[in-house]
């Protein structure tokens, strides 16, 4: 790769003209946490509350973006990095695109949250962390997935074999064992518009 010889191309209609067509600012809000605390279900509802609004979003959910974009990826360290780089790109052009990008990714580690936030303009990432305990996610096992990476089945799965670190600073942390998902849905709203996202 060779970036000496590409040059950043400045077009005329740019992310504060978009924002202006939407009558709406572009921001990503970023859902991390345990594979069943209930990112995607949360993220699903808050893109219904803002559909309804009016406003223009796009979904990007970990499950989804690993069969198409990442399906080339696993799940160590290295290939988890890659995806949320990639999705960190994607979610980026999305933004200076106008929408409100709703991300669900696990995104264990702190430095590749950062590495997403860094494709994001400043006051436009949105951290959410959806904080359910590992024991009531390991219950609940929609997918299956804990029972076999508990069986040896599966490696490097997160809050099992593999890490998460929990962020330090999350615009807000939602316990889906304690928050019903209309009252997490109502905080978010209260969030965007608090940041002015919304009105
Ligand atoms: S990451 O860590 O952000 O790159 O992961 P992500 O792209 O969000 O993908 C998580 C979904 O992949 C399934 N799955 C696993 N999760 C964690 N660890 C391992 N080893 C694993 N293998 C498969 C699982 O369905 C995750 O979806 P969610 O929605 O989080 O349950």
């Amino acid at each position: 790769m060779n970036a000496n010889n590409i040059k950043w191309q400045q077009h005329d209609i740019n992310s504060q003209s978009r924002e202006a067509l939407f009558g709406h600012k572009s921001a990503v809000i970023w859902f991390t946490g345990l594979s069943g605390s209930g990112k995607s279900t949360i993220a699903n509802a808050l893109e219904q509350a803002l559909a309804a609004q009016g406003k223009h979003t796009y979904l990007l959910d970990g499950d989804n973006v690993r069969h198409g974009l990442c399906a080339d990826l696993g799940f160590s360290a290295q290939d988890r990095t890659e995806n949320l780089r990639r999705v960190g790109a994607v979610a980026g052009l999305m933004v200076d695109a106008g929408l409100l990008v709703l991300s669900a990714f696990i995104s264990p580690y702190r430095n590749q949250r950062e590495l997403v936030k860094s494709f994001i303009p400043q006051g436009k990432f949105i951290e959410v962390h959806i904080a359910t305990p590992l024991e009531v996610c390991e219950q609940r096992d929609v997918k299956g997935l804990y029972k076999k990476a508990r069986a040896g089945e599966i490696s490097h799965f997160t809050g099992i074999s593999d890490p998460y670190e929990a962020p330090e600073a999350a615009d807000l942390v939602l316990d889906t064992s304690v928050t019903s998902l209309q009252d997490s849905v109502q905080q978010l709203l209260a969030l965007l518009k608090e940041k002015q996202i919304i009105s």
